[in-house]
């Protein structure tokens, strides 16, 4: 049973609050906010009053993707717009632990990513402290990109030692995910499927977040 995370950033902005009220319509379990500063990635997109607006219009679980170069000076701001969880990059924090324990110590959960590009073996030792590990299937900063195939061992890796090592972290992919290749997500070890342009362009939305969940 997968769970499903549309991220805000493959909406139509102009009805800001139909599309969050359609994804409640549909039942998807998560929404996933992108938080960019046009630093860490070459992209900005919103900040906490965006993230206060959809708090005010839904009971959502909001996970807070932060692809910020100083993520800890916004962990506050955001946990106080609503978020229900902050993950941020370990490429900006490669000794994430005082800062997973700044987030638990707001009272949020705690997330861990990484970038196509970084060896998955460097967040390993932190997932017993994270309760999700985000993994980037495309280089953050754009929705509507191409899956990373090399993703899917990623993911098999993570899922191995969080089932070897007896830990309860959950992983999440973000990017790139679709319909088609959901499935092979999930069954490399994917928890949750982060999914933008597939479902907002989806002519079907209650369909495809079945599907997901029934994965
Ligand atoms: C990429 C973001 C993703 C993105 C996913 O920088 O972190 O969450 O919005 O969008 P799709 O599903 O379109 O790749
Ligand atoms: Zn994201």
């Amino acid at each position: 049973m997968a769970k499903i995370a549309p991220s805000i950033l493959g909406a139509d902005f102009g009805h800001l609050a139909e599309e969050i009220h359609d994804t409640v319509r549909v039942g998807a379990d998560w929404l996933h906010l992108d938080i960019m500063d046009g630093h860490f990635v070459p992209n900005i997109s919103f900040g906490p009053s965006i993230v206060k607006t959809i708090d005010n219009l839904t009971d959502k679980f909001l996970d807070v993707h932060l692809m910020l170069s100083e993520p800890e000076k916004y962990f506050e701001p955001f946990v106080k717009a609503g978020a229900d969880s902050i993950t941020f990059h370990i490429e900006v924090h490669p000794q994430p632990m005082k800062f997973l324990e700044i987030i638990k110590n707001l009272g949020v959960k705690t997330g861990l990513s990484l970038n196509p590009d970084t060896d998955i073996e460097k967040v390993l030792p932190y997932l017993e402290y994270a309760d999700f590990l985000l993994i980037m299937s495309v280089f953050p900063g754009f929705g509507g990109q191409e899956f990373i195939e090399k993703s899917l061992e990623r993911i098999t890796v993570a899922k191995k030692y969080i089932i070897s090592n007896n830990l309860k972290t959950k992983v999440a992919v973000d990017g790139g995910i679709n319909g088609e290749n959901a499935a092979q997500v999930v069954t490399a070890g994917a928890d949750v499927l982060v999914i933008g342009s597939a479902f907002f362009k989806s002519s079907d939305r209650y369909a495809l977040t079945k599907k997901v969940q029934s994965l």
